[in-house]
């Protein structure tokens, strides 16, 4: 098998998966022999498929005019963009912290907790993942926290919704950490790439009430849910949460520039009036990546996208639906352009790819995040070629 000069992610180095793509356009990625739908947005980032027209422009026109600024800098593409985000989010005050990416969003999302409260511990679940940088790591529960023996001290785990449906045992961490101890809890919306879980409304009820009654920071992790993700702009909407800190990256950029950004609520915001931010980054607020943000926001709010976003996730939950019953599939969960499946036995990533589908897939399942504006027709390919794998799996065992 050929070595490459480069590391794979998360992956042992030898036979590590890989394929070799020379163009992609719209939600297809050509390699000099295949033609692949791409049913996962690459790592959820690419929401608006390879080559997003609009955002490409935007991006071209930035790099032409002022590719790059200073974090000092002000001007009324950043101002105007910000304004929007922060509207976006349902909100008309707090204020924005760009970064380049989602672990670095979550990063600084903690940093700005702690410093905030001045208090160490932060709450997290064990089924997680926030990003590889430690910080972020130390608060992701799954199989890529222990290898880096992150700080133990700063992070204390609560349980998991379906033990705790009623939160009594999460009371009782608590109580027992001391919740003068901790800063904030951290939570996807949705537990995306560990299976999409989706907690029930009585849960979060109960969160949101335990945040109040101990004065703890809910810093909601939408990194992989933001800008409609899950059919609306924001995941947390769909449970009447109210977050003090909000993460995001991936489809904020369309995933085209490294870009990242982190809301925090008026008081948080106020605090640092007087107080030095300790937070910082070489490319901060990229200019390349406002552009792209302005974009996308331009996409997003147009009726037209929003639209034919129903239409595709209608269609997608059909073909889910009939996915469910077959032989191999154990369970589905699913919520907008976001999805699990469950199988009965692992079907490998190289097997997907050799039938020309990219996808996310991990032991026994397979998480699904198409591009929010996949053409329909395609789509309907794209879908036809996942059954028809799932159940040739089945019966002939690829
Ligand atoms: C929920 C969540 N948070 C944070 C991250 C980290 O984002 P990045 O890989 O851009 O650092 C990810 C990445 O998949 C994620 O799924």
């Amino acid at each position: 098998m050929k070595s490459f000069p480069y590391f794979f992610t998360w992956s042992k180095q030898k036979n590590a998966s890989h394929f070799s793509p020379v163009k992609s356009k719209g939600s297809t990625v050509y390699t000099e022999t295949q033609k692949i739908w791409d049913l996962s947005s690459v790592s959820f980032q690419a929401s608006f498929g390879h080559s997003p027209e609009t955002i490409i422009t935007a991006i071209e026109k930035q790099l032409k005019e002022m590719p790059m600024a200073s974090a000092k800098a002000t001007y009324p593409l950043k101002d105007q963009t910000t304004e929007r985000l922060i509207n976006y989010i349902g909100s008309d005050s707090g204020k924005i912290f760009y970064t380049v990416s989602g672990a670095e969003s979550v990063e600084n999302a903690l940093k700005i907790a702690r410093q905030f409260k001045k208090r160490k511990i932060v709450l997290a679940r064990q089924v997680s993942y926030h990003g590889a940088t430690l910080g972020a790591l130390s608060v992701t529960g799954d199989w890529r926290n222990p290898p880096h023996l992150t700080s133990s001290e700063w992070t204390v785990r609560i349980p998991e919704p379906k033990d705790d449906p009623t939160l009594s045992k999460t009371r009782e961490v608590i109580l027992k950490t001391g919740p003068e101890n901790i800063a904030a809890l951290i939570l996807e919306t949705i537990t995306g790439g560990n299976g999409v879980i989706i907690p029930p409304q009585q849960w979060w009820d109960g969160i949101q009430k335990l945040c109040q009654e101990f004065d703890i920071l809910l810093i909601m992790d939408e990194v992989i849910c933001a800008f409609h993700r899950t059919g609306i702009p924001f995941a947390f909407k769909h449970f009447n949460i109210r977050p003090d800190i909000i993460t995001m990256a991936k489809g904020i950029s369309a995933g085209i520039i490294p870009f990242g950004a982190v809301w925090v609520n008026d008081k948080i915001s106020k605090f640092y009036d007087d107080e030095i931010l300790c937070c910082g980054l070489t490319n901060y607020a990229a200019p390349l990546g406002i552009a792209a943000l302005s974009a996308v926001l331009d996409l997003v709010e147009s009726p037209k996208f929003q639209k034919e976003l129903n239409i595709l996730i209608q269609y997608f939950h059909q073909r889910l639906n009939s996915l469910a019953s077959l032989p191999n599939v154990l369970a589905i969960r699913k919520i907008g352009m976001l999805a699990a499946i469950d199988l009965e036995e692992t079907i490998s990533w190289d097997v997907f790819i050799k039938e020309n589908i990219y996808l996310l897939s991990y032991e026994k399942r397979i998480v699904l995040s198409p591009p929010l504006n996949f053409d329909l027709e395609q789509f309907e390919k794209a879908m036809d070629k996942l059954e028809h794998v799932l159940k040739k799996f089945k019966s002939e065992k690829l």
